[in-house]
């Protein structure tokens, strides 16, 4: 399975990709998830304490003047898949963990490491591990560069006006990737019985799982916990479980949109 959360900030991208990714590893699978927003929130909802763990220096080399590429690279003889068995965090559940970074980090320490993630997205190996992503929100980039590993994009979505416009938006970009991909809603935070109704009709998608607003995923938040760990029977982690459920059914159908 290789998914990536899209959505306007503060939609819960992160809350539900660290829980989606943490109830995958449960099934015994091995779990990359990646982090490539530079307002990072995954760590926390995998349940790392801490949330910025860029790639180190010995990892990355200058890219030598002859060869052609940006100016740094993975260190000579160090695979992508390598560099993620050594630096990639690993979370709670066995999850291993990349991070892009977070933007007020020494700068160029980060521009280093922010071109060794990219190597490696670009490179990581097919069927190593099952991916799971948490996307910047709004650009077309996000799509092609940094999301490029997914096949399916799952936009989540609250029942307000603004999240409901950027829905659309964010769908025709998911929609215009230059491959294959599956787009999907997520509602999140639903409370009122027609907001699923109210976010397939304005997002133009298929909502594959709606997931009730729960305030203890803001208690998590607050206390730096993973909403996984401080609500484990809430029916919104149910809910999260029941998205993996369908994705992968229809991963075994084979269907595409
Ligand atoms: N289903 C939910 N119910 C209540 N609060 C939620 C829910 N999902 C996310 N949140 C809260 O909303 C805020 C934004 O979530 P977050 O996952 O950080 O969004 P994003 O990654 O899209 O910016 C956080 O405080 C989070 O705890
Ligand atoms: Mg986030």
């Amino acid at each position: 399975m290789r998914v990536a959360f899209v959505g306007k900030g503060g939609a819960g991208k992160s809350a539900i990709a660290g829980t989606f990714a943490r109830l995958l590893a449960r099934r015994g699978q091995p779990v990359l998830a990646i982090d490539s927003d530079p307002l990072p929130g995954m760590a926390f909802s995998l349940g790392l304490d801490r949330d910025d763990a860029p790639l180190p220096d010995e990892a990355i080399e200058d890219r030598p003047e002859d060869e052609e590429g940006p100016r740094y690279r993975l260190r000579a003889g160090l695979s992508a898949a390598e560099a993620i068995d050594r630096y990639a965090a690993t979370a709670p559940d066995g999850v291993r963990f990349l991070q892009f970074g977070k933007i007020r980090t020494d700068p160029r320490a980060l521009f280093r490491s922010q071109i060794a993630f990219r190597q490696i997205i670009h490179e990581l190996p097919e069927d190593r591990w099952h991916l799971v992503g948490d996307l910047p929100g709004g650009t077309r980039q996000a799509f092609t560069g940094w999301g490029g590993y997914a096949d399916t994009y799952l936009v989540v979505v609250e029942p307000m006006a603004k999240s409901l416009l950027s829905a659309r938006r964010l769908a025709r970009l998911a929609s215009s990737a230059d491959r294959p991909v599956r787009v999907l809603a997520v509602a999140n935070k639903v409370t009122e019985p027609g907001d699923v109704e109210l976010i397939a009709r304005r997002s133009g998608l298929e909502v594959v799982a709606s997931v009730p607003l729960e305030p203890a995923f803001a208690d998590a938040e607050r206390s730096g916990r993973a909403p996984l760990d401080v609500v484990p029977d809430s029916v919104a982690v149910g809910a999260v479980s029941l998205l993996l459920e369908r994705l992968d059914h229809q991963q075994l159908k084979g269907a595409t949109t």
